[in-house]
Order: structure tokens, then sequence, then C-alpha cells
């Protein structure tokens, strides 16, 4: 260890370890994307106008907005190699790997580095329907003239109703960015080195795969739709607790007390569930947030809430994680530009443990 090192908490707790203008959380306890708070974006704001303003730093005027929009529909299928690759990826493996190798191997264009960023995350969307279709031995799907959001929304259901797409694209403006949560994190620490924005975007991708990161709302949907009854949720809760084992979709480095963002699912999900008919399994949920709030004053994070309405949605569980990838790979974009802006390589000291003095 260096003289004069600083010790900080495990985990980097509230520890601050540099300036970002790209999001943080009010004084009211609400995520804000640029000054702007996620909840008044997803409600009033369509997934393109919200993605340029997290990487552009501020609101799109028309012909702006237009070329950005133009440029992600035009950016958003894949060439012929990238279909091999994905034929060559045996049968099981998860979507998110997929997306992970095939972005790794994705072809390198002259382009300045935020047109770089943003043609990976304009295809984000198709490597996950015709992966997960290629993987599962089906077709892959036609494109869709439309929206960003309704064309993922598609890709991933086959469906193009409109309605359902803008719940969709609620939830995708909330994926969006979270400043320096893990895998932005991991980005920023590649992007550190001056490796290039497809490196830095691959750390991002195996970081989010974590249970306790973005693989917690895949695992959320596991267990809740073995859930019957209110009843049966407070005994699930009982039986975890009990064996000291963490319950996915609960809990938040950021958020002790509530997560604003899947208070706003929970209020869509509600009305999802009476147009879907699935009031049950919204009852389910809530009495599951009373029980884990109740019993351990943890509160639901936004995975928990928008596990049960992508599954009202009508979306394969397969894309979860590479749904909240998508969407985090726009703030991903802001936070590579960001550090390169302005860069130092991220490279902290450790604290020996281990023996010294050993002779071979
Ligand atoms: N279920 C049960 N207990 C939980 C919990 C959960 N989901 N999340 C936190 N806790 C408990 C821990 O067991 C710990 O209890 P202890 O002090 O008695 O040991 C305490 O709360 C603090 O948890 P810790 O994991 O140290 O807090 P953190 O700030 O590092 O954790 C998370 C944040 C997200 C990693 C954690 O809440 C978690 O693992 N949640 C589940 C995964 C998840 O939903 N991830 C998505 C995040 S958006």
């Amino acid at each position: 260890m260096e003289q004069g090192a600083i010790e900080v908490p495990k985990g980097l707790d509230k520890v601050i370890v540099d300036k970002t203008s790209i999001a943080s959380t009010d004084n009211e306890g609400h995520l804000i994307y640029r000054g702007y708070r996620a909840v008044d974006l997803a409600e009033k704001c369509s997934f393109e106008k919200t993605a340029y303003l997290v990487t552009y730093g501020r609101m799109p005027d028309g012909s702006e907005l237009k070329e950005f929009s133009d440029f992600l529909a035009s950016n958003s299928e894949v060439d012929d190699n990238t279909e091999k690759i994905m034929q060559l990826m045996p049968r099981g493996t998860k979507v998110i790997d997929l997306i992970r190798s095939v972005v790794s191997l994705m072809p390198l264009r002259e382009r300045s580095d935020d047109k770089v960023l943003l043609e990976i995350a304009a295809k984000i969307p198709r490597i996950s329907s015709d992966g997960y279709r290629i993987i599962n031995g089906m077709q892959v799907l036609k494109d869709l003239n439309a929206t960003y959001a309704e064309r993922f929304y598609y890709l991933l259901t086959g469906s193009d109703d409109k309605e359902s797409a803008r719940y969709f694209e609620k939830l995708l403006i909330l994926y969006m960015e979270h400043e320096f949560n893990a895998s932005t994190f991991a980005l920023r620490v590649t992007a550190s080195t001056l490796a290039d924005p497809r490196a830095s975007v691959t750390s991002a991708l195996a970081a989010i795969k974590g249970p306790l990161h973005g693989g917690a709302n895949a695992e959320v949907l596991n267990y809740m739709l073995r859930m019957k009854s209110a009843d049966e949720a407070v005994k699930f809760v009982d039986d975890k607790l009990a064996k000291k084992e963490k319950i996915m979709g609960f809990g938040h480095r950021i958020y002790k007390k509530l997560d604003p963002r899947a208070q706003f699912v929970k209020a869509q999900l509600k009305e999802l569930a009476r147009i879907k008919n699935s009031e049950g399994l919204y009852e389910v949920s809530t009495a599951l947030e009373k029980e884990m709030w109740d019993r351990k004053q943890i509160p639901a994070n936004l995975d928990f809430y928008a596990a049960i309405y992508m599954y009202l949605l009508g979306i394969d569980e397969s894309f979860y994680t590479p749904i909240f990838a998508a969407s985090r790979s726009f703030g991903w974009a802001a936070h590579y530009l960001e550090q390169v802006s302005d860069n130092k390589l991220i490279r902290p000291d450790s604290k020996y443990v281990g023996p010294e003095g050993l002779s071979p």
C-alpha cells in the first residue's frame, strides 16, 4: 500500500470517486437525468428524446431529434457476419452472454466515439431478438419501421401493439441511467485505460449480468410465478429471511427507504394488471413488498416491479436483463464520453493481507 493512501469502505459504499453531470438523486430522493426527474421523462417524453438528453446533456430540437431517431433506426440491423457469429453460439446460451460476445466482435468503423457508442446501442434490440430466436431454432423477425420502443417491443414479442409498446417505453426510460452503478463503473474503468468504446461497453455488459445488478429482474419472476396468494408471499419472505437469504428485487445501494422508479412502475403495473385481468398477481406483489418492509425495512427496487410488468407485457424472461442492458447502453455512452473528456486512469490501491518473506 502506498504511503498516505486512504482506506475506504468495502464496495466503495458512500464513496464519491469522481464528478458527473449525467445523473444523480435530487433532495427528495428522485433519480434525475441531466437535471430532469426520470419519472417525469418516462411520463412525458419518448425514448429517443430521453436518450439524446442523456447522451448529449441537453434536450434536442426538432431536427436533432429526427436525425438522432433516424440514426438509431438506420443502424438497428446487424450484418451477415454478426448473424453467423450468433449461429455459432451453443443452444442454451443466455441472451445477455450472446449480446456481450457479439458486441465484443462488432466491426469497428471509422466513426466518432459517440456514433460508435450509439451504433452499438441501436443494435442491441436486434441482437437480443435474433440471438434468442437463433439459439431456440426459430426464424428471425423482419424489421418494423417504427419508433425505438415499438420496434424493440415487436422484436421481443412479435406484436406491433402500440399501447403495450408505450408501457414498455416508460420502463426503458427508467432503466436508462443511474450514475456510478456497477456496470457503468466497469465501463468507466475500461474507458479510463483509453480502450475503445466497444471494449468499454463489453466490460459493462459483463458486469450487468450479475444477480446483484441487472440479473435481478429475471430472478424476481422465477419466485413470483410460484406464488398464488398474499399468504404464500408472506411465507416466502419468512422462509428466505429465516435462511438469511436475499430476496432479489429488494434493497439498493442508493435507495434505502423508497425507490421512486419502482413506485412509478408499480402504479403503471396496477393499470396494466387491470387491462390484462391479472389483478391477483399485482396483489401478491404488493403483499410481498409490504411484508419485506414490515420485517426488514428494505424497499422494493425497480427490478421487482419491472419483472412483473414485463411479464404482463408478454415478454419472455430471457430478455429481462438484455432489456435493461439495451436501455442502459445509452447511459454507458454518456459515461464513456464524460470519462474520456477529462480522463485519469482509474487504478485504486489495496491493503495487502497476505504473507511476506517466503522463499520458493
Ligand atoms: N433481501 C434480504 N436482505 C437484504 C436484501 C435483500 N434483497 N438486500 C439487502 N439486505 C440486507 C443484507 O442481508 C444486509 O443485512 P445485514 O446487515 O443483516 O447483513 C443489509 O440488508 C445490507 O445489505 P447489503 O447487501 O450490504 O447492502 P448493499 O447496499 O451493499 O446492497 C444490493 C445493495 C442491491 C446489492 C442488495 O440490496 C441486494 O443484494 N439486493 C438484491 C439484488 C437486487 O435486487 N439487485 C438489484 C439492485 S437495483
